[in-house]
């Protein structure tokens, strides 16, 4: 499956893995411009593909393939660790975040400090700004009739926001989303030293300033805030800073890039949002189920056999939310977009003790982009002779999406 050079090592395949499951896909790879993203993850529920499979590359590892699997995966943190988050394994000696790379006890106190940060309450209160800022992005372009949708809308309004919330210059925002990139899609430009080393530079010095002088930030909310008892250290606050800003960086951005693919090209679903709003509250639901983007590991902790399949104490297993939200055991048609759909279950935004805190953020950003874009601009079209650019990796993003409209 893979269809470009490979940028990690390939591994044997070990004894413990039968042949049957073994099959050639990766992560990592960057199929043709006019492959559908989630078609090429469903290639792996394609008839006859196991529920389980094992890849040689990127270090080799298992894929859950069906959705029940992966929520329960998700879920369970006695028998799945989150140890190694990153592929292949090495890359997490050098990049360590907090707290997805913990396991319980030791995530509960760092959890805690960003279910604070990011609580109903305060999404309440952002919802104005991510609305004014919605607004007036939208007016910057409306006139002109077009707009490259990612660079111009997509990854300012989720960054400047969250870049605000933690009160660094919307400036840096290119620096910082180039490093978020190298975490989530390498691309072979930077080592993993050199992509935290990155990090550190940039962020040391702002959380030591913070810890002088602290402000109303999320940042300087996570420094005051006690770790069992005790200060947290500053190796502990970059850790946990970095994968709130890597987080918040590129999740959002990501799932406006392909809900408006789907919208430029599906003019009776815009059109259904557009004759009457108050469908678009199921609609964001919707969309999260059909657009999940994120694929993440987890490490097996001891020997053991899990539905049918024997897997040995260090295996790697990706977990890919796409292919829970998108599996025919969980819904029918799962393709289809339909704002009348029952949403059961799904993985979009992970399971158990991990599950995003960023959900209701999320969710009231999408909500507010399509009030607030669909009443400005209601049909628009992706430019002809066009096509939006994907890139694949743990997020999947949109990165050109170059949209037309009349004015
Ligand atoms: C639609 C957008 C988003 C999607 C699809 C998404 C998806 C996910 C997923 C699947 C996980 C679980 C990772 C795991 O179990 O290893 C996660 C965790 C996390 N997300 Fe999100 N996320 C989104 C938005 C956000 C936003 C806006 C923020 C912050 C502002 C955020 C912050 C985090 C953090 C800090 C974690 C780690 C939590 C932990 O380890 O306990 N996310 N997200």
């Amino acid at each position: 499956m893979a269809e470009t050079q490979l940028l990690f090592r390939k591994a044997e395949v070990p004894e413990h893995v039968p042949p049957e499951n073994v099959i050639d896909f990766d992560l990592f790879a960057q199929p043709s411009a006019d492959t559908d993203f989630f078609e090429y993850w469903k290639r792996l529920q394609a008839p006859g593909v196991p529920d389980f499979v094992w890849t040689p590359c990127n270090g080799g590892h298992w894929i859950a393939t069906r959705g029940e699997d992966i929520h329960t995966i998700y879920a369970d943190h006695d028998r799945f660790s989150s140890r190694n988050i990153l592929l292949p394994a090495e890359r997490n000696e050098a990049i360590r975040v907090l707290p997805t790379s913990l396991d319980p006890p030791e995530h509960r106190p760092f959890r805690s400090l960003i279910n604070h940060a990011l609580s109903p309450k305060v999404v309440r209160g952002l919802e104005p700004s991510i609305r004014e800022l919605t607004v007036s992005l939208i007016e910057g372009f409306r006139q002109r009739g077009h707009c490259e949708f990612a660079s111009e809308f997509a990854e300012l309004l989720p960054i400047s926001l969250f870049l605000k919330m933690v009160n660094l210059p919307v400036e840096d925002r290119l620096k910082l989303k180039a490093l978020s990139e190298q975490v989530n899609r390498p691309d072979g430009s930077m080592t993993p030293e050199e992509v935290n080393q990155g990090f550190y530079d940039y962020l040391m010095p702002v959380l030591l300033e913070r810890r002088a002088n602290p402000g109303d930030d999320i940042f300087s909310q996570f420094l005051a805030g006690s770790i069992d008892g005790r200060p947290m250290t500053d190796a502990e606050a970059f850790e946990l800073c970095m994968q709130v800003l890597i987080a918040g960086l590129d999740t959002v951005v990501s799932v406006l890039g392909f809900l408006m693919m789907f919208l430029a090209r599906n003019a009776e679903h815009r059109q259904l949002l557009v004759d009457d709003p108050a469908r678009i509250p199921p609609a964001v639901k919707e969309f999260l189920r059909r657009f999940p983007l994120v694929a993440i590991p987890r490490t097996v902790i001891h020997d053991m056999e899990f539905q049918g399949v024997r897997f040995k104490e260090g295996d790697l297993i990706l977990v890919p939310t796409m292919l829970h939200g998108l599996d025919d055991r969980a819904y029918q048609c799962p393709l289809e977009v339909d704002f009348e759909r029952r949403i059961g279950i799904h993985s979009t935004f992970g399971a158990g003790v991990h599950r995003c805190p960023g959900s209701l953020l999320a969710r009231a950003e999408l909500r507010i982009f399509l009030e607030e874009w669909l009443s400005r601009i209601p049909r628009f079209d992706i430019e002809p002779g066009r096509t939006p650019k994907v890139l694949y990796g743990i997020v999947g993003t949109v990165v050109d999406l170059p949209l037309v409209w009349q004015v």
